[in-house]
């Protein structure tokens, strides 16, 4: 990830839903790597939250530790955040009135079931599909339930106005909303009046590669910009610049984005679009496909004492399941099926099923899944995926890379540096600081830490999947 050209210092912020990182990053690659963890609560009713000020302190003081150890002088702060957690906030003090509610969280599905009527001409104007993932329901159930004080923005809005006094989110973000209108790259009133969130004040949606602002808190006065939602942030990091080229972060979920090019095409089997990024002027779309357990998934093993951690995952899972079909959908099924009630689910289990079996199956159900996103978008793009790209923590499972080398059928390309996310939004941030760089220079090269063949064959895997797929849909009638 090092690259020539650009000799400023950038702190580059990320803030996830486990945790909050920051880099410090020039030419010379990363001088400082400081993570917080946060710890979402995950309580009944499918109810998902965050504590504001947690979530605050953990990106400010991993900011300051970042800078501290890094001892440069940073020339830019630049953020990447979860897209779809929201919270209310006081504009004149930025003082937190509810907890943030996390991406995750299920319970604006009430609002969802109302607004069904309008489904399409949702889906027609946002690229994405009426669901309680995105931004939009959540910011109804919150007024309905929590306050009407206040502003209600995601959790990056509040977290700039913060650090810079303004109330902006980037396009990126917004278009995760449902109420953006993804041809016209602007807040649409239509959607709006759908939700019935007129008396809402939204932010200015802003550029990738704008400077929104200045910052103190890190000390000095340095420019804030680069904003980008983090999934976006990866595929732009890892420089998936052309149409078709696509990328996977294996995370607290997993998330396949796949470069569409410069118009959104609409999905008409459940797969969505938002935007990619726009930087000099031009918007780039993506596709959207989402596993929301992937470390998730993982913790849950670990609870249950399957595993002890996720280094382990590789020397106790089974060369092959035995049986065992897996869908580890602990918060709801995305993309193509959106059944946010769907459970997580092991089949096919015998009296010699052990941990092993399990942890395979577990994950192979998540490159199950991820295969099966990849699937729909063969039909817009005329031909499967080449290659995918991949980063997260979860690429350091041997067994999970193979299995979605198989499951792919195509061959997988590691990312090397652990900090997709930051680096994308420090690219943007490049971008933003230096009016000469062309889009493809602001993400620095990398090359693959390790690739994966396919090395099971077509028919094998297409028995497998199609068991898998076949479990899943019984299930989802249950
Ligand atoms: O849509 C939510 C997703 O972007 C969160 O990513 O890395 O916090 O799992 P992560």
């Amino acid at each position: 990830w090092r690259q020539k050209g650009c000799a400023v210092a950038i702190l580059a912020l990320d803030q996830g839903t486990s945790g909050s990182k920051a880099i410090v990053v020039d030419e010379d690659g990363i001088h400082a790597v400081v993570e917080n963890p946060i710890h979402p609560q995950y309580l009944p009713g499918g109810a998902v939250e965050q504590d504001p000020i947690e979530l605050y302190r953990s990106v400010v003081e991993a900011g300051t530790e970042a800078v501290a150890k890094a001892g440069k002088p940073i020339e830019g702060v630049s953020l990447a955040n979860q897209g779809e957690t929201i919270l209310a906030w006081d504009p004149e003090t930025g003082e937190p009135l509810t907890q943030c509610i996390v991406w995750q969280d299920r319970r604006s599905e009430v609002v969802v079931e109302r607004l069904r009527e309008h489904a399409e001409e949702i889906h027609q104007r946002t690229g994405l599909v009426l669901d309680s993932y995105f931004t939009a329901p959540k910011m109804v159930w919150l007024r309905e339930n929590c306050t009407r004080e206040g502003v209600v923005t995601t959790t990056d809005t509040w977290m700039l106005h913060r650090l810079t006094g303004e109330f902006v989110t980037d396009v990126s973000t917004a278009s995760r909303s449902l109420l953006f209108n993804v041809d016209d790259v602007a807040w649409d009133p239509r959607l709006i009046e759908i939700f019935g969130l007129q008396d809402e004040r939204l932010p200015r949606a802003v550029a990738c590669d704008e400077i929104v602002g200045m910052t103190t808190v890190f000390g000095g006065e340095i420019p804030v910009g680069g904003l980008i939602v983090d999934q976006q942030a990866a595929l732009f990091a890892e420089r998936c610049l052309e149409r078709g080229q696509a990328k996977c972060t294996y995370g607290t979920g997993a998330f396949i984005l796949v470069n569409m090019g410069d118009s959104a095409p609409r999905f008409d089997n459940g797969l969505t679009t938002s935007v990619a990024w726009q930087l000099r002027g031009r918007t780039t779309y993506c596709s959207d496909g989402q596993v929301y357990t992937a470390a998730s998934a993982v913790r849950w093993m670990q609870e249950m004492g399957i595993v002890e951690g996720a280094a382990e995952m590789d020397q106790i899972a089974a060369p092959d399941p035995g049986g065992v079909i897996c869908a580890p959908s602990f918060a709801g099924l995305a993309a193509p099926w959106w059944k946010p009630d769907a459970g997580a689910f092991i089949a096919g289990m015998k009296l010699a099923t052990g941990k092993p079996e399990i942890v395979r199956a577990v994950l192979d159900g998540i490159a199950c899944q991820i295969a099966e996103l990849s699937d729909l978008t063969r039909e817009e793009l005329g031909a499967p995926l080449t290659r995918l790209r991949v980063d997260g923590g979860l690429t350091k499972s041997v067994t999970l890379m193979q299995s979605q080398a198989d499951m792919l059928q195509a061959p997988i390309e590691t990312y090397p540096s652990a900090h997709a996310t930051a680096l994308g939004t420090a690219a943007c941030m490049r971008l933003a600081l230096d009016p000469e760089l062309a889009v493809e220079d602001g993400p620095y090269e990398w090359e693959a830490e390790a690739s994966y063949e396919p090395r099971r064959t077509a028919a094998d895997v297409t028995v497998y999947r199609t068991a898998w797929r076949n479990a899943v849909d019984a299930t989802l009638e249950i």
